[in-house]
C-alpha cells in the first residue's frame, strides 16, 4: 500500500474486522495509518492492533474524510449506507458484505483470481468494489485450475460452515449452547433458526423470496457466474449450506463434473499448479484438509481427490478454508492494496 494512504477499517470489533487489523499489522502498516470504526455500540472501545491498540470511532459519513481506502467488514444493511458515504468522502471502498454482489455496476473482485480488474488500466464506475463470500471464494479457487485443465460443467457443493460465519453473535451462541447442553439445559436459539450445539442445521441465512434456495446458496451461483463470466466459460456452482457446531473454518465437499475427464493424478497435478491452494492428499497417512488446519493459512486446503471408474467425469474433493481470514479479511486487505495503487 502507498506509504501515505490512511486506511479505515469499519466493523473493527467484528469477526472479520479483527482479522483485517491482524492482516494489516502483519504487513507492517503503522498504527498511525489505520483507523478503526464501528457502530454507536462500540464507540470509544479499544481494539488490538498488534502491540498497540486503536480507539473505535463511530462510523458516520463525516468520519471518512482524509481516508484513502475504506474496508467495510459490516453487515449488508450498514454497507449500503456506508459505502456511498465513504465514496463521497473520496476514498476507495472495498465491501465484504452481500450488499453489492448482485449489482452489475459494482465490480466483484476476488484477489488472486481477477485482481487485475482493480489495476490502473481498468476503469469502472464509482469507487466501490465488492468481494464474494467465503464459500464462493474457496470454491472458485478450487474449480479454476480444473476448468483450465479439463473444462468444468458444474460443481455441486456441500458447505459445512462454522458459526463464526454469523459473526461474534454466532460464536457467542454456540459457546452458550454448548455450556447449556453440557449442564443438562436445553438452550433457546436466537441467532440460528434451530439449536446448532450438537446439531447440524441445513439453513444458513434466510431463504430467497419464493425459492427453495437460501440466500447463502443463491449467492454462490450468482457470484461464481459473475467471476467466471470474464473467463468465457461459466461452470454452474450450486449446493447446500449447513451450519455446523464448530467455531472457525468451513469444510467443503465438492463434486465437480469435468468436460474432458482425466486420471485422478492429473486432477491432483492441476490443483497443485494453483498458488491459491495447498494440496493435502495422503489419506493412508491421514493427511487431508480439516478446518482446524487452516486457521490463518492464506491458502485454501484441498484433498481427498477421488473418481469412480464408472463415472470418470465426476471428481469428488474435500476442501477447507479459514472463513474469516482467507475468505474475507485477506481479500479485503489485498483488494484495498490494489486500489491504493490506482491514480486518485
Ligand atoms: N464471518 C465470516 O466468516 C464472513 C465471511 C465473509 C463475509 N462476511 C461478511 O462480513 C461482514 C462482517 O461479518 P462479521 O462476521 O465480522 O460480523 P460481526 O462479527 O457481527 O461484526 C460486525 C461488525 O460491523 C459493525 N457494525 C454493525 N453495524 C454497523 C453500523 N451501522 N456502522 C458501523 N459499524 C457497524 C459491528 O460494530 P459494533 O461492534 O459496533 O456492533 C461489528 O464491528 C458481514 O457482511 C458478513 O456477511 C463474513
Amino acid at each position: 500500500m502507498k506509504d501515505d494512504v490512511t486506511i479505515g477499517v469499519v466493523g473493527a470489533t467484528g469477526v472479520v474486522g479483527r482479522e483485517v487489523l491482524a492482516a494489516l499489522y502483519a504487513q507492517d502498516v503503522p498504527a498511525e495509518r489505520v483507523r478503526a470504526f464501528g457502530s454507536e455500540r462500540s464507540n470509544g472501545l479499544e481494539v488490538e492492533y498488534g502491540e498497540d491498540s486503536l480507539e473505535v470511532e463511530r462510523a458516520t459519513p463525516d468520519a471518512f474524510r482524509g481516508l484513502g481506502v475504506v474496508l467495510l467488514a459490516t453487515p449488508a444493511e450498514a454497507s449500503r449506507t456506508l459505502a456511498p458515504a465513504a465514496q463521497a468522502a473520496g476514498a476507495w471502498v472495498v465491501d465484504v458484505s452481500s450488499a453489492f454482489r448482485g449489482d452489475g455496476n459494482v465490480p466483484l473482485v476476488l484477489p488472486g483470481f481477477n485482481g487485475e480488474a482493480l489495476g490502473a488500466g481498468f476503469t469502472f464506475k464509482g469507487r466501490v468494489v465488492c468481494l464474494p463470500g467465503a464459500v464462493t471464494s474457496a470454491v472458485v479457487q478450487v474449480v479454476e485450475p480444473l476448468r483450465r485443465a479439463f473444462g468444468v460443467v458444474r460443481a455441486q457443493v456441500t458447505a459445512m460452515m462454522g458459526v463464526s460465519s454469523a459473526g461474534v453473535r454466532g460464536v457467542a451462541e454456540l459457546e452458550k449452547q454448548t455450556a447449556d447442553l453440557l449442564s443438562g439445559r436445553e438452550p433457546e436459539p436466537h441467532v440460528f433458526p434451530h439449536r446448532v450445539g450438537f446439531n447440524l442445521v441445513p439453513q444458513v441465512g434466510g431463504f430467497m423470496v419464493n425459492s427453495p434456495w437460501t440466500e447463502e446458496e443463491g449467492g454462490w451461483t450468482l457470484e461464481a457466474a459473475r467471476l467466471f463470466s470474464a473467463r468465457g466459460e461459466v461452470p454452474v456452482i450450486a449446493g447446500t449450506a449447513v451450519q455446523v457446531p464448530s467455531f472457525y473454518g468451513h469444510g467443503l465437499t465438492l463434486n465437480v463434473q469435468l468436460k474432458k475427464p482425466g486420471p485422478v493424478e492429473q486432477v491432483r497435478a492441476a490443483l497443485k499448479t494453483s498458488q491459491a491452494l495447498k494440496v493435502l492428499d495422503a489419506p493412508g497417512e491421514r493427511i487431508y484438509p480439516m478446518p482446524m488446519l487452516v486457521t490463518s493459512d492464506p491458502a485454501v486446503h484441498v484433498g481427498r481427490v477421488r473418481a469412480f471408474p464408472q463415472a470418470p467425469e465426476w471428481v469428488t474433493l474435500f476442501a477447507a478454508v479459514d472463513n474469516a481470514s482467507r475468505g474475507a479479511a485477506l481479500n479485503l486487505v489485498e483488494a484495498g492494496m490494489l486500489l491504493a495503487k490506482r491514480p486518485a
